[in-house]
């Protein structure tokens, strides 16, 4: 594309990467190819498609964009996040062992728990990925993956994502780290040397809680053949976003920069609001990557260029005043998910974990008065005046 390379600005690529105005009509915006089939000119000639599970070009547009923003080789677009998990894992032969980080978003840990030691006999071992000594003391020369998220869900745990790349280094393993937490904007592992990032791109990258999509980018240094194998991997389990989703998406990524920017800062605006109140509010801890004190902040500064915005909350009084939060605040709305320009407040142990067990919850800290904040784009003193009046009430 002309002059539409990773040598310009991230906020320029974020718009043109991966798409050409329409070359029949010139509309700017390329039509959604939403045929399932092509015609063929001859036996093996064609003008590059076929059937739409394999390529479509509306899913190859945006498929070239996200792979653009987060500096990958190539990158692939699931009906889901869990779908791309789900896909990532199949590059693993039967009974490899994984080593996966203790705090992951339920569903995750749901699939790598429960579902594939069952129907793959994958071999996993959790540990927190924000003690590099512990990664590596699990980490052997039979261990094929690394997985973790940083910042993580939903404690907000940051990981050392070089000294990750390094353990995988010496042991011949593959690094995934999920990225939904960060969006490339924030933060791009595969710069950093993991080998391939996931998104559940129903979050930032689409900003707009009105559709699910995941993501799969392979890095440009990943082993040999592995975003082949991908590409071969989503066609063979049949797992891909639909155009008319893929268009939504390539739209929604035009503003991701401006939407990071803004949730970024009304994220650090309320989080040192609510950890400066703390006594005042009824708080006993309040967790995000921007605040001094947060454990992860100094790995955080050196490998985010923007701290996300999911705050979590440890609240006085028990889950009983948790549910008096999530139920008093009304720009804040009771909901799963994040991401979006609306602000949402959920119960982790509750909702997003409840897959995971209770004692293996409580031992890694999502407990009953854990409370998540996805911090949206609305005017930042309405927020903070929207949680003050309920942590107050
Ligand atoms: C960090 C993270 N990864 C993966 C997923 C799964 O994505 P999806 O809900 O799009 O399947 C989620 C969903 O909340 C998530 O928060």
């Amino acid at each position: 594309m002309k002059n539409k390379s990773n040598r310009l600005g991230f906020d320029t690529r974020a718009i043109h990467a991966g798409q050409e105005p329409d070359p029949l009509t010139g509309a700017i915006i390329a039509p959604v190819y939403t045929a399932s089939t092509f015609v063929q000119d001859g036996i093996g000639e064609n003008k590059g498609y076929i059937y739409s599970r394999p390529a479509n070009p509306t899913r190859l547009s945006l498929e070239a964009c996200v792979a653009d923003l987060e500096s990958a080789e190539t990158a692939f677009a699931f009906p889901t996040g869990l779908a791309a998990a789900a896909t990532i894992l199949e590059l693993l032969d039967a009974g490899s062992h994984i080593v996966a980080h203790d705090d992951l978003y339920g569903g995750v840990y749901r699939l790598l728990a429960d579902l594939r030691p069952k129907t793959s006999g994958h071999k996993v071992t959790f540990v927190d990925f924000s003690n590099a000594d512990a990664v590596k003391a699990a980490s052997t020369n039979d261990t094929a993956m690394l997985w973790f998220e940083t910042p993580s869900n939903p404690l907000t745990k940051i990981v050392d994502i070089r000294s990750i790349v390094e353990i995988a280094n010496t042991v011949d393993a593959l690094t995934v780290c999920d990225n939904t937490f960060s969006s490339p904007v924030c933060q791009r592992p595969l710069e950093l040397g993991v080998s391939i990032v996931m998104h559940s791109a129903t979050k930032f990258l689409n900003g707009h809680s009105d559709l699910l999509a995941g993501i799969a980018a392979v890095s440009p240094t990943a082993p040999e053949g592995i975003a082949d194998r991908m590409r071969y991997l989503q066609n063979a389990v049949g797992s891909v976003l639909s155009p008319n989703d893929s268009a939504l998406l390539l739209r929604s990524l035009k503003t991701l920069p401006i939407r990071m920017q803004r949730h970024c800062e009304n994220a650090t605006r309320i989080a040192n609001f609510l950890s400066e109140n703390k006594t005042r509010l009824g708080l006993e801890t309040v967790l995000y990557p921007g605040l001094p004190d947060h454990p992860g902040h100094a790995v955080a500064k050196q490998q985010m260029n923007g701290f996300g915005a999911v705050v979590s909350l440890l609240v006085e009084g028990g889950q009983e005043r948790a549910d008096k939060l999530l139920q008093r605040t009304n720009l804040f709305q009771f909901a799963v998910s994040l991401g979006g320009v609306e602000s949402l407040i959920q119960h982790p142990a509750s909702l997003t974990h409840a897959t995971v067990p209770v004692e293996r919850r409580e031992a890694v800290g999502v407990v009953d008065n854990l409370v998540r904040l996805s911090v949206g784009i609305e005017a930042c003193d309405d927020l903070i005046a929207d949680l003050e009046q309920a942590l107050l009430a």
